[in-house]
């Protein structure tokens, strides 16, 4: 008989109810009793945000989006905001009191679902002594140790279908459409959705642009008898020379910048370069909601299913892991050495560049 602890941490993805679902199930089989802890740790540190998950409460959410266990991006218990009675807000520790509580309520496993973040918190716990295996969730594909994170396929379908939308009302007047997805620094959902949805630019971080390219390629179109163009742009891209453009004003807690803002410049750029009537947009969250596709669902459940079998043989401090056709693990600190990028000597960037989508270059 077992007793796990059960989080979701950072931004949500679609699929994390199926990883849930996957893990209350496959525990139910073997006996074993299943704890969520909502927003991240809030139940290690509060009885009353911990409950205990049965069948019925997972019953159908493997079809979902979100989380059923709530999720935050500024719940670091190693660096948590605390707001003190005279109103003072400071950044403290509450990693310890974490560990003591995981074992005086008599846990013998943790399975932490994150992203980047997430799994480097649940590294740290694991440093501390506490057993952890880890589920990788993110829309931005962005974690190397794994071919695929659960959320981007439903996120890159999101977009796709966002394109297919924006065609006929670009066509309609005649106009620049730039639309700016998600995926932090990697170019992931910009590349798969902008090739699938027919782009004639992606701009992603891991290529640095040039407007002179971008416009080139519009006016080009006009050459054909096309006059409409549309332009993705992935949130982290960078004009050759340029920064990246985020959001004034960090969020307490937050450990990464709030990006966003590129689409907005790159569309102006493309107004006063071409005179082409432009408009943009930016998909934003959009991409992070909604049931998740057939392929989210299973990889999800896949992993649910993998991390409870990594809690049978007692593999600790690992991550779930695809490596296509098989699924395995690999130890967190090396799940969160280094994010994924796009490579550029990829079939999916020949692809493009074969089928004359511009990246900028
Ligand atoms: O990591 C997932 C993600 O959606 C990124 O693509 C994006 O930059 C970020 O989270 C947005 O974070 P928030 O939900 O805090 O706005």
């Amino acid at each position: 008989m077992k007793k796990i602890v059960i989080s979701t941490g950072g931004g949500d993805a679609p699929g994390l109810n199926a990883v849930i679902y996957a893990v209350v199930h496959a525990c139910y089989r073997r006996g074993w009793e299943v704890f969520g802890s909502r927003s991240g740790y809030k139940g290690l540190l509060d009885r009353d945000e911990l409950y205990r998950l049965q069948l019925k409460d997972v019953e159908d959410i493997y079809s979902t989006g979100g989380t059923i266990l709530g999720s935050t991006n500024k719940g670091n218990p190693f660096a948590m905001p605390f707001e003190n009675l005279a109103g003072e807000v400071k950044i403290i520790d509450v990693s310890d009191k974490i560990m003591k509580n995981f074992d005086r309520m008599g846990f013998d496993c943790h399975i932490a679902i994150g992203g980047d973040g997430s799994l480097e918190i649940a590294h740290r716990f694991s440093e501390k002594g506490m057993p952890v295996v880890g589920v990788p969730k993110t829309i931005d594909n962005d974690l190397e140790a794994t071919d695929r994170t659960f959320g981007f396929d439903t996120a890159v379908s999101t977009a796709t279908e966002a394109l297919d939308k924006l065609h006929s009302t670009a066509k309609s007047h005649d106009r620049v459409m730039v639309v700016e997805v998600m995926g932090r620094d990697s170019g992931w959902i910009a590349l798969y959705s902008g090739i699938s949805g027919g782009a004639d630019v992606i701009l992603i971080p891991e290529v640095p642009f040039a407007m002179q390219k971008v416009c080139e390629k519009i006016m080009e179109n006009e050459l054909h008898e096309k006059n409409y163009s549309i332009v993705v742009v992935a949130e982290g891209a960078v004009a050759a020379g340029g920064k990246v453009v985020s959001k004034e004003g960090g969020e307490l807690g937050r450990s990464e910048p709030l990006l966003g803002g590129i689409g907005d410049w790159v569309a102006q750029e493309v107004r006063e370069r071409t005179g082409k009537d432009t408009r943009s947009l930016v998909l934003g969250h959009l991409q992070r909601g909604g049931s998740p596709t057939t392929f989210d669902r299973l990889l999800a459940m896949r992993f649910g299913a993998a991390a409870v079998r990594l809690v049978e043989e007692g593999v600790f401090g690992h991550m779930v892991a695809l490596k296509s056709p098989h699924m395995g693990s690999v130890p967190l600190a090396e799940a969160i050495k280094s994010r994924k990028k796009v490579n550029l000597n990829s079939d999916k960037v020949f692809t493009a560049r074969e089928i004359g989508i511009c990246l900028g270059d």
